[in-house]
């Protein structure tokens, strides 16, 4: 069945990454105004660094859970199948042995140069201004796609809604677009919907079917429950 996964902050959060939204719009202590924007790094550009460069050695700490594993044993069983697409900028569904992911919003993991474009991979601080490995430029920026920007590999997902049978939205609170609107996208073309998250989101009365809790207890049993159904 081809199957199309989103998924957002709360795959995460039992894994110790914060959310964007259930703190009361505060992102780790900063308006995302401040840190999230084009404009925020124009005017401060060493804040936004240093905001990044903590996520990201926060993210070298903690590990992927149980949803995260369970939507990589769904890989292995679905194959090409299933695409996964997520907003999320960490690499727990790489490190659970997911391996055909797309990081709507970007990596934490990976730089982009303002000079001559490459997006190396880049595990380190960027608030030095380190070199571009390509072009030598210290013009290095979080290859993170910031409000105002246009998320990557929208085509890619479009066409994998338009043909999908099955959508699933994981832990997103669903008030980011255009993720927020994949899965009215699924529905047209034909696909079951299907929500998992700890608590309604804003677009919970556009899915067929809803479950409601933690990600560790709900993914792994409704990717169970879907290969078992395959039979
Ligand atoms: N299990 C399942 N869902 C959870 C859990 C959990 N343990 N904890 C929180 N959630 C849910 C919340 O109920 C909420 O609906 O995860 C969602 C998190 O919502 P957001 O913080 O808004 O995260 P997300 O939807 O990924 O944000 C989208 O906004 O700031 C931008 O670019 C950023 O990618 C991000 C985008």
């Amino acid at each position: 069945m081809r199957t199309v996964i989103l998924t957002g902050a709360g795959i995460s959060a039992e894994s110790g990454v914060k959310t964007f939204r259930d703190s009361g719009g505060l992102w780790e202590g900063h308006d995302v105004r401040d840190v999230a924007t084009p404009e925020a790094f124009e005017r401060d550009p060493l804040l936004v660094q240093r905001f990044y460069d903590a996520r990201r050695s926060q993210v070298r700490s903690v590990q992927p859970n149980d949803a995260h594993l369970a939507l990589a044993r769904l890989e292995a069983e679905l194959g090409d199948d299933l695409l996964l697409v997520t907003q999320n900028v960490d690499d727990l569904h790489e490190r659970a042995g997911s391996q055909r992911v797309l990081h709507m919003h970007g990596e934490l993991l990976r730089a982009r140069c303002l000079t001559c474009g490459e997006r190396p991979g880049w595990a380190d601080d960027l608030a030095h201004a380190p070199p571009c490995p390509a072009c030598g430029e210290p013009r290095l920026r979080p290859d993170i796609v910031w409000f105002g920007e246009v998320p990557y590999h929208l085509e890619e997902i479009q066409e994998a809604l338009f043909a999908c049978e099955l959508f699933a939205a994981i832990g997103t609170s669903g008030e980011v677009y255009p993720a927020a609107g994949f899965v009215a996208v699924a529905a047209a073309a034909g696909a079951r919907t299907v929500e998992l998250n700890l608590k309604a989101s804003n677009v919970t009365d556009l899915f067929d079917e809803v479950h409601t809790g933690p990600a560790t207890a709900t993914v792994p049993r409704w990717a169970d429950a879907l290969l078992a159904g395959r039979g």
